[in-house]
């Protein structure tokens, strides 16, 4: 094709005419919403009484182009069904959601009135990729059937009133990345078989009701990062195999739960950026948790069990921004090097810490209380030493 320059305006503008009215004519003429989907979502509309969140969902408009929280691909497929927080959506998760075979992201979340249990038709949507009913009112168990889910990389069901087990099924979601079960009344033990998903970032099962010790197999997740299981009630201690966590930043909080005993000193060779052990019953020495090896470790929270160390020569690490060591029998004196670190919170108070409070202008900014009821602890912030 050989078009110049030269004389062409007048068939470009021609040319451009033609190309703004085939425009035109794709968004208003073409629809691409696949008919059934769209009788599938004003099903849905209608299910729950045109509630607000469904206002944009107007029959004679495309439900790819012009619907809040739709997504569909090239074919008009919906891929995407995500409404979330409103008051007035009330009932059950629609079942016939699996009339939309295409789905890959359903997000059914903080709807307060939106209750009974999980259906076993979600098992059919072998497409998901994302499921969502955080903060709804969901009850009953996690179902066994979510494990055939194989597609997802992300689930939420945290924030409802979920029972039971966790199932064991869930170790089969190996593209699993987030897991979200917190805020639950889950009992029973932490499945081994989560050790299983290779892919797993982020596993959040706090405030439930777990039992049992925290199983070894987390150890296996190379990719985690974030494990949070705080308020619960599992037992045990820290298990040996947490050694051999190798991830660059991970995050754990245990705190409130039931465990005791020493902490394993495997742990000491775990990359851990903020570990929070507090309002348990740990015992025994947890001085090699600290390090100057420990460049990463920025947040050690110990308070509230029954640790009891000398922490005079505590190598304390060199970027703690957050030390909590109160409420334990930990003895000796403060290091003077914990002075030179970039310390934001700080509490050492109810132990039975003796001698001067380290000089220098950083410690003596917090309050008195931080370093209270120690055995002989003086210097400021408190009273001078005698
Ligand atoms: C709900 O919306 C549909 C259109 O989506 C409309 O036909 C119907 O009359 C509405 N019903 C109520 C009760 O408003
Ligand atoms: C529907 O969406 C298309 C594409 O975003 C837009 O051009 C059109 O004006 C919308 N139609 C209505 C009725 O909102
Ligand atoms: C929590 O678990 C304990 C022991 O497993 C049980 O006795 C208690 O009833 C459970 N509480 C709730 C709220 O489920
Ligand atoms: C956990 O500790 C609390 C308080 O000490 C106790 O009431 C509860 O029975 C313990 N639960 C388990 C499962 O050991
Ligand atoms: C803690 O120390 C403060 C200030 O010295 C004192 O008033 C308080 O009684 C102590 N509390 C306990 C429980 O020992």
């Amino acid at each position: 094709m050989e078009i110049t320059y030269k004389n062409t305006s007048a068939l470009s503008l021609i040319f451009t005419f033609i190309l703004f009215i085939s425009s035109l004519n794709l968004s208003f003429s073409t629809t691409i919403c696949n008919t059934n989907d769209k009788n599938v979502l004003l099903g849905i509309k209608s299910q729950f009484n045109n509630a607000s969140v469904f206002t944009t969902w107007d029959p004679i408009t495309d439900c790819c182009k012009n619907w809040s929280g739709i997504e569909c691909n090239s074919n008009g497929r919906v891929t995407m069904l995500a409404v979330s927080d409103t008051n007035d959506v009330i009932g059950e998760i629609p079942t016939s959601v699996v009339n939309l075979p295409f789905l890959q992201f359903f997000t059914f979340a903080v709807f307060p009135g939106v209750s009974g249990t999980i259906p076993p038709a979600i098992a059919k949507l072998t497409n998901l990729v994302h499921l969502d009913f955080s903060l709804d009112s969901l009850t009953g168990p996690i179902p066994d059937f979510l494990g055939q889910l194989k597609n997802l990389d992300v689930i939420d069901l945290s924030g409802n009133r979920f029972t039971g087990q966790i199932p064991a099924s869930l170790g089969r979601l190996t593209k699993l990345r987030s897991a979200n079960l917190g805020s639950n009344q889950l009992s029973g033990p932490i499945p081994a078989s989560l050790g299983m998903i290779k892919s797993l970032e982020q596993l959040y099962i706090y405030i439930n009701n777990l039992s049992d010790p925290i199983p070894a197999s987390l150890a296996q997740l190379p990719k985690l990062n974030e494990l949070p299981l705080f308020q619960n009630q599992l037992t045990g201690s820290i298990p040996e195999s947490f050694g051999s966590f190798k991830n660059p930043a991970l995050n754990i909080d245990l705190s409130s739960n039931n465990l005791s005993g020493p902490i394993p000193s495997s742990f000491g060779k775990a990359k851990i950026t903020a570990l929070v052990l507090s309002k348990n019953k740990f015992s025994g020495d947890a001085s090699f948790l600290f390090g100057k090896d420990k460049t990463v470790l920025t947040t050690m929270d110990l308070s509230n069990n029954i640790f009891k160390f000398g922490f005079s020569n505590v190598d304390l690490s060199p970027g703690l921004k957050n030390l909590d060591i109160s409420h334990n029998m930990i003895f000796g004196s403060l290091p003077e090097k914990l002075g030179q670190l970039p310390l934001q919170r700080l509490d050492v108070s109810f132990n039975q810490l003796c001698g001067q409070i380290p000089t220098g202008r950083r410690l003596k900014q917090f309050s008195p209380t931080k370093f209270s009821n120690n055995t002989c602890l003086c210097g400021l912030p408190l009273p001078a030493c005698t």
